[in-house]
């Protein structure tokens, strides 16, 4: 059975990484949830997938200069009446105590190289007991090694380049899943992850017809932007 994750919350319709677009994924009743973290200047965790505010908000600079107070005075860049802010990793761990969702927390620790992040990472998910329902990724494999050494939630390998074999790479960072970009995945390895009990998601599975071609291979987990347009293929095939 495919698991529909929401890409950075419902965020083919909604504002990325916002609560408003966790909330409306929520809503769907899709299985699990995907955000990207980043840490602060004063060594807290918020939710937004670059590097910098630029693309996403009204402000400017890099997540790593400013601090928590300064990033939540920013409003989100989108066309709705209301402005959303970017979410802390407390926003969205003490909202997420009151649903079912599995949260796959994305560790962007790959372009800059934030010390410590993991652990930090690991302890709010602990203030919060949602040990049970996380999964970790990480396109920073380093970082796939220290999560495996200090939690026991899943902690998923993430790729993107051709030529990968995805079975190599999980057994030598001792990885649970692997989440790859689906344009370098293929049946074949898939069948190879499966064949080695290796769970595999795809991202970013928005248009129907990859949809059902990977739901047809068995894959594991659906990270789109969409869910509540994935669920409905997900029903069909119930
Ligand atoms: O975690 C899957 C996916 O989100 C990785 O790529 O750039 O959308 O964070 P990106
Ligand atoms: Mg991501």
């Amino acid at each position: 059975m495919s698991h529909i994750f929401a890409h950075r919350g419902s965020s083919g319709t909604y504002p990325e990484n916002t609560m408003l677009a966790f909330k409306k994924a929520e809503k769907t009743g899709c299985y699990g949830l995907e955000f990207d973290v980043h840490m602060t200047k004063d060594l807290e965790v918020v939710v937004i997938h670059d590097e910098t505010v630029n693309r996403t908000t009204n402000g400017r600079g890099a997540v790593k200069d400013m601090t928590l107070e300064e990033l939540k005075k920013l409003s989100i860049k989108s066309g709705w009446l209301r402005k959303e802010k970017i979410p802390s990793l407390d926003d969205v761990l003490e909202w997420a105590q009151g649903n079912e969702m599995i949260i796959n927390i994305e560790l962007k620790n790959d372009k800059v190289f934030y010390k410590g992040l993991e652990e930090l990472v690991v302890q709010k998910v602990a203030k919060y007991q949602l040990e049970g329902r996380i999964i970790y990724s990480t396109f920073n494999h380093e970082s796939v090694k220290i999560l495996k050494k200090i939690t026991t939630c899943e902690v998923a390998a993430l790729y993107s380049r051709k030529g990968i074999n995805p079975v190599l790479l999980a057994q030598s960072l001792n990885a649970d899943a692997i989440h790859a970009n689906y344009r370098v995945m293929t049946p074949q390895l898939m069948r190879d992850c499966q064949r080695h009990g290796i769970p595999v998601r795809l991202y970013t599975l928005n248009r129907p017809p990859l949809i059902q071609k990977w739901m047809n291979e068995g894959l594991s987990g659906v990270i789109t932007d969409y869910p509540d347009l994935a669920q409905k293929f997900k029903d069909k095939k119930e």
